[in-house]
């Protein structure tokens, strides 16, 4: 009689049943938490995410460049309200800074509505997550989304001033824009003004000399 093949082929059948039984944990595991896709967003201007069916990943705050500071990055990041503890750099000057966000928002250049009592109070920005999601995408110059997708939320087009030393990028800050706290002082930094309208290259109509540019993030 001889043993060794059916040792083997015994051996084999068991690293298989391993392997498939695993996988079907591996699979199990993922469609608990959601049907296993989504998108991730950042919602500018507010603590919490609230879409149809949208977790809040984490609540933070807007860093970036400053805005008097012609190298300053132009992008903006939500900074978590819980980060890692970070090591103390050497002094000299071969670094980047980084910089928290302010609404320069007050009556005198406020879109309409948007909540009032926010001007230089710190930015508000959540990470989100559109559950059961494959696309999510911004569109300037709306607030509703197209046919089948589903609206995350709206606001007004931000970025920082035209004449401004450092160089911005657009955001849709939250109509609702809120601050992450009530004592926030004025120290500038990063500067979020709304977004006015000029005609000539930008075509007028559909769109309108001197006017918010509305924005709104859809998924689908
Ligand atoms: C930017 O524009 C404002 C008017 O809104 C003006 O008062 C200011 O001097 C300008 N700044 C620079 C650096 O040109």
């Amino acid at each position: 009689m001889e043993y060794t093949p059916v040792f083997i082929n015994a051996m084999f059948v068991l690293l298989i049943g391993v392997y498939v039984y695993k996988n079907e944990r591996r699979i199990a595991d993922i469609s608990t938490t959601h049907d296993g896709t989504g998108v991730a967003y950042i919602r500018w201007g507010k603590k919490l995410c609230d879409g149809p069916n949208t977790e809040t990943i984490y609540s933070g705050q807007v860093g970036g460049g400053h805005y008097a500071h012609t190298g300053a990055s132009v992008n903006y990041v939500c900074l978590p309200n819980d980060p890692n503890i970070a090591q103390p750099l050497k002094p000299h000057c071969d670094y980047d800074l980084i910089y928290g966000a302010e609404y320069q928002i007050g009556a005198y250049n406020q879109p309409p509505g948007m909540r009032s009592g926010i001007e230089n109070r710190d930015a508000a920005c959540a990470a989100c997550l559109a559950k059961g999601k494959m696309a999510s995408m911004i569109i300037p110059g709306r607030d509703t989304c197209y046919k089948g997708w589903t609206k995350e939320y709206s606001g007004i087009l931000m970025a920082g001033k035209y004449n401004h030393s450092a160089s911005s990028e657009y955001a849709c800050v939250d109509i609702d824009a809120e601050a992450i706290s009530d004592d926030s002082k004025d120290e500038n930094g990063v500067l979020f003004y709304p977004v006015k309208t000029v005609c000539g290259s930008l075509k007028c109509p559909p769109y309108k000399q001197d006017t918010e540019v509305l924005c709104v993030v859809c998924s689908k």
